[in-house]
């Protein structure tokens, strides 16, 4: 509730000094400032000056839950170099992202069946009363866990009690997580009751499923080091990992491996849930967005079993749009944070700032007032491009050959929901050809509706930002079959 409470107080100070680039935040008895609206600013901040704008390796470590990780190491720090060097070709490879679309494709069938078993159906094909927070955050988790680790979590194919098994430790993991920002680390170490004990039980269950994992592929490298089609990103870091051609500092050892593990999947589910849960709250409060979105999936994919990769990467330029938009009025991440980490302080947007200052990138101020002050109105095709062209000018425009039209780009586009420079989101790629291949599929199967008897209830739903954009209640949500 505060973080959200902090963030209007940021867009207030912006709007109220139409002309500044940097504000000056008062928490309590910190200060700190925060940029929005000026690209150049930004880029200084994250692209051009990244390297003394550091991440503040302190603040981020209850992140580091099993060591300093991609995320929360600093860009000085040879962690985060040595694993985002090995990460990068993965997370961008053609056969990942396809691995991606054939798991989520697998996984989208056995959702739908799953609510059918286990929501309000009938004989027509409709389901009725869908908790979108929840079968959201199930659908990318499984995702996430197949094609990261070639994990089956198999949350679909068993009984309720299982799902909520498996929602339940993951709850406790990231609880405790955002706990651990707030108590000292021994109550977590000593403690063994309430979320304490819950939390250390959850990590430590995390520990030993990727140990166990690490050391049943390791046995199988052993065997057979040659890159096979379909390999989740697990064997793939290990493989490049083993590689001959790296020295013993560059090669990552099993308890980096498990810090890799644990922020792909930390990073990988919640943010790609938030956002197509908000998403589908935008088409099922929007029908006409829904009609013309429908429309050109019509036009364009026979069936949800037929969608093709190429339909999402290169075609359906208005539920690109739709999308982009949704990014904007939602972005999940609402904003990054860097530390002056020069000595003798560092200068941004002309200002001088003071080794140890703190500079918020806040991603949601400077969506609500990009597009000339566009705020919450949600226009979905303000994004429309029939022909979608990209600037090549712009610094994703590496993505062109790999996602085609499906990027986003803070240059033409003045939206960061994944960062830039070279700490934006690795998993960017994935993130999009998985929010947009769910939406394909749910249109070309049911039209989205929010359940009469709790129409009231549900818009007077509140968000905040906890770790990410969140409810406090859940999104309940109907799918009417069509035809
Ligand atoms: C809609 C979904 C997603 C959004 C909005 C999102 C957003 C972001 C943002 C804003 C950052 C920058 C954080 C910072 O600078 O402090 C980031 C970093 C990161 N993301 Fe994502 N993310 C998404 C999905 C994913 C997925 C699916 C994965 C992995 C499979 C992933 C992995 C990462 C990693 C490893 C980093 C750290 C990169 C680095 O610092 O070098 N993200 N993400």
């Amino acid at each position: 509730m505060f973080v959200g409470y902090e963030y209007s107080c940021i867009l207030k100070a912006f709007t109220s000094n139409p002309d500044s680039t940097i504000v000056k935040i008062q928490k309590g008895l910190d200060l700190y400032f925060a940029v929005a609206k000026d690209q150049e600013i930004i880029k200084e901040l994250l692209i051009r000056k990244y390297k003394t704008m550091a991440k503040n390796e302190k603040l981020l470590e209850p992140l580091g839950l099993f060591g300093h990780n991609m995320l929360t190491a600093d860009s000085t720090n040879p962690i985060w170099k040595k694993h985002r060097v090995l990460a990068n070709p993965i997370f961008s490879n053609h056969a990942h992202l396809k691995n991606v679309f054939r798991v989520t494709m697998e996984e989208l069938s056995n959702m739908i069946k799953y609510w059918k078993d286990n929501y309000d159906s009938d004989a027509e094909g409709n389901i009725r009363n869908v908790n979108t927070t929840q079968e959201l955050k199930s659908i990318t988790l499984t995702v996430i866990n197949r094609v990261a680790f070639g994990y089956d979590i198999e949350i679909f194919n068993k009984s309720t009690k299982h799902r909520d098994e498996i929602h339940q430790s993951t709850t406790d993991l990231l609880s405790g997580i955002m706990y651990k920002f707030v108590f000292p680390t021994w109550f977590f170490e000593y403690l063994p009751f309430g979320i304490f004990g819950k939390f250390k039980k959850a990590k430590n269950n995390f520990r030993k499923i990727a140990m166990d994992m690490i050391s049943k592929k390791t046995a199988e490298i052993q065997k057979n080091n040659e890159i096979m089609e379909d390999e989740d990103l697990l064997s793939l870091l290990m493989k490049s990992s083993a590689s001959q051609n790296l020295s013993d500092e560059e090669k990552l050892s099993d308890d980096e491996l498990v810090s890799a593990m644990f922020i792909i999947f930390f990073a990988g589910f919640e943010t790609s849930s938030t956002s197509l849960n908000f998403m589908l709250r935008l088409l099922a409060i929007h029908p006409d967005v829904q009609e013309k979105l429908i429309e050109e999936i019509d036009a364009t994919v026979e069936s949800a079993e037929s969608m093709k990769f190429e339909d999402l990467t290169e075609r359906l330029p208005l539920l690109n749009s739709f999308i982009k938009e949704s990014f904007r009025v939602k972005p999940a991440v609402g904003a990054v944070s860097r530390t002056v980490a020069k000595k003798g302080g560092e200068t941004i947007g002309g200002m001088h700032f003071n080794e140890g200052d703190q500079i918020v990138f806040n991603i949601m101020v400077h969506h609500k007032l990009s597009h000339n002050n566009a705020m919450d109105t949600f226009k979905f095709d303000r994004f429309y491009q029939p022909s979608d062209k990209q600037d090549d000018s712009s610094s994703e425009s590496s993505d062109k050959g790999t996602m085609g039209n499906l990027t986003l780009e803070f240059a033409k586009d003045d939206l960061a929901s994944f960062s830039l420079g070279p700490r934006d989101c690795l998993g960017r790629r994935m993130a999009l050809i998985e929010v947009k291949q769910i939406l394909v599929y749910l249109l070309k199967k049911y039209r989205i509706t929010v359940p009469e008897h709790l129409k009231e209830q549900q818009a007077k739903i509140k968000e905040t930002y906890i770790m990410t954009r969140c409810t406090f209640e859940p999104f309940i949500l109907n799918f009417e079959k069509r035809c």
